[in-house]
């Protein structure tokens, strides 16, 4: 084992923050600018690791290519002696993986929002003609729940170049594997990754019932309770859910839905039997962290729309200097029938009334 590097081209190293099979990734600091960052590392001293490294390259060029909220940004890329680095915006939370196991209990709207997120993320890597086939807890990073960052595109493939994986090996993660990528028994395009962001959804799903249920189910399992249309009982989601749930699962390419745009239209038609279940779930998860304070709303155009957390908390700031501690109530419960940020802003409004606050609100909000 190497020691940690204290520099790293430019960047000063302060931490370690994780480390894989062919590199580390190391917290560090570009002085310059006083910003953090995540600096993922690959050896390539021997020969064997010289394939890691192309791939490594090939990696921080696919992430390049994706722009996107929720892929994680990747700012630079070097050589230094032996070591390729890649040098990435850097998250401060724990990969999905560690924040499961700490928020136990999830309501059914925020596992949707999450959902979408993930949904929204691989939709512009397949538009970019990018696979990710290697999606699961550990390679989402949480900002915060509203803003995940898909990462380690390790093993991923864009359409336009060769045969980088074909070490003969099975590169993935078999929980999350589709048989076409486990077996080999059909091509691999953006229906691997639906099956991989179901088994997750899946999982996520479980711990509705069991909190604790998290990783629980291995993939054979799963095929054979697709297969039969008969997921756990235990998983008792309403049926919309299930019938998408199993679409998603089905271990036949052909069965599935083919890309992540006929996933959100289908969810999108679940979305709307479930309506009155989700307006009736409280706005936070029972966690101990805080970062629960924006409510995720179902609407029919926009599939969830949602507060980021520094609007919300600066509209807060703003409500509770007009009208003081009321301002957290009527806030969460306008919130409550809002669609939109223009609907939340009337509705705070509704509720205010002094006529100078009421434009004061407006003005300051309103797009
Ligand atoms: N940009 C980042 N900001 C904060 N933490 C990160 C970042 N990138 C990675 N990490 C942490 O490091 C862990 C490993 O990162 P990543 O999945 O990219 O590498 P890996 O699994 O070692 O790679 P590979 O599978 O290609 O060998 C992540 O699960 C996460 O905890
Ligand atoms: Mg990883």
């Amino acid at each position: 084992m190497s020691s940690t590097p204290t520099k790293i081209g430019k960047y000063e190293i302060l931490d370690t923050i994780g480390s894989g099979a062919m590199g580390t990734v190391y917290l560090g600091v570009d002085r310059n600018i006083n910003r953090q960052v995540a600096i993922k590392t690959a050896h390539n001293n021997t020969e064997y690791l010289q394939d890691a490294a192309e791939r490594f390259v090939q990696e921080a060029r696919l992430l390049a290519r994706c722009n996107h909220p929720n892929i994680v940004t990747i700012l630079d890329f070097g050589q230094q002696q032996n070591l390729a680095y890649m040098v990435m915006e850097y998250i401060d939370g724990p990969n999905l993986q560690q924040w499961l196991k700490q928020n136990k209990k999830l309501p059914l709207k925020l596992i949707i929002n999450l959902f979408v997120q993930l949904l929204k993320a691989l939709h512009t890597a397949h538009t970019n003609g990018i696979i990710h086939r290697d999606l699961k807890p550990e390679n989402i990073l949480v900002k915060t729940p509203h803003s995940l960052k898909l990462t380690d595109f390790g093993i991923a493939r864009g359409n336009d170049q060769s045969n980088m994986t074909q070490l003969g090996i099975t590169m993935g993660t078999p929980k999350y594997m589709a048989p076409e990528q486990m077996f080999g028994t059909d091509e691999i395009g953006p229906h691997t990754d639906v099956y991989a962001l179901f088994v997750l959804l899946y999982h996520l799903l479980a711990k509705l019932r069991n909190p604790t249920n998290y990783d629980a189910m291995p993939l054979a399992q799963i095929d054979q309770l697709a297969k039969h249309n008969q997921f756990n009982p235990e998983l008792l989601v309403p049926k919309a859910l299930h019938d998408f749930l199993y679409k998603g699962l089905n271990p036949g390419v052909a069965d599935r839905y083919p890309n992540m745009a006929a996933v959100g239209k289908a969810l999108k038609a679940v979305i709307a039997t479930l309506k009155n279940t989700l307006k009736d779930q409280p706005q936070t998860a029972d966690s101990t962290s805080g970062i629960f304070t924006t409510g995720t709303v179902i609407t029919q155009n926009e599939m969830v729309w949602h507060v980021e957390d520094d609007v919300f908390a600066e509209m807060r700031a703003d409500l509770a200097d007009l009208i003081g501690p009321m301002a957290d109530f009527i806030l969460t419960s306008a919130l409550k029938n809002s669609q939109s940020h223009d609907q939340l802003v009337m509705n705070v409004a509704a509720q205010l009334d002094h006529p100078g606050n009421k434009e004061a609100f407006i003005d300051r909000w309103r797009k």
